[in-house]
């Protein structure tokens, strides 16, 4: 078992839609993490972050745009990392897709655990398996646990609260499954 006492596992926001709900998703898991003791977690917003459209890769580019490196230290130097995504139209949002397609190095051998979000009952399990398809073509390790929240409205309160206790658990079997990943990928790299 590694020893390291604090895990640094960042939470990705895959939504700037105007009045979006998949915060509130981020901010529970990050809370969740955190509780474990084990994990040093902070939300990235891709609203804050505000990249421009894909023109070129970050390992090919001189002139990144403000954020990209920002962004590509994040998830390079985090242990792990939260995607946390809605699903439009049966898949991920094109604003996550633009962000991902500039980093490719970063997600080496990375741990990631997807999470997402919609406002049906499925809980945006289309836009989950074209993320894991995607997280292993860029040579990520994306974790066997899903974590699908469908009726994401009144699933959790603004604050990331859940309103049901089998949420809790559902994220909490996540979190152990990524916490295992992360701690094999550092023995590893050891
Ligand atoms: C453009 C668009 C397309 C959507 N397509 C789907 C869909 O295919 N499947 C689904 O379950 N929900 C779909 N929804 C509903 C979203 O899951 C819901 O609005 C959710 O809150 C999206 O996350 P956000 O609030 O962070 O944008 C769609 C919403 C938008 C705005």
């Amino acid at each position: 078992m590694a020893s390291r006492t604090l895990w640094k596992i960042p939470v990705l926001i895959g939504s700037v839609r105007r009045g979006r709900q998949t915060p509130k998703a981020a901010l529970f898991v990050k809370n969740r993490m955190e509780a474990t003791g084990k994990i040093l977690s902070e939300l990235l917003d891709l609203r804050e972050i505000n990249l421009p459209i894909m023109e070129e890769r970050l390992g090919h580019r001189e002139d990144p745009p403000p954020g990209l490196q920002f962004l590509a230290d994040k998830i390079r130097y985090g242990d792990g990392l939260v995607l946390v995504s809605p699903e439009y139209n049966n898949g991920i949002p094109g604003v996550l897709k633009n962000a991902l397609d500039y980093l490719y190095e970063e997600f080496h051998r990375k741990p990631v655990a997807i999470v997402t979000v919609s406002n049906g009952a499925y809980g945006g399990i289309n836009a989950l398996a074209q993320l894991r398809l995607v997280l292993l073509a860029m040579g990520a390790n994306p974790v066997p646990t899903r974590l699908p929240i469908g009726n994401i409205e009144d699933m959790l309160d603004e604050n990331g609260t859940p309103q049901r206790e089998s949420l809790q658990k559902r994220a909490d079997d996540l979190i152990l499954d990524l916490l295992w990943s992360v701690q094999k990928a550092s023995e590893m790299a050891q």
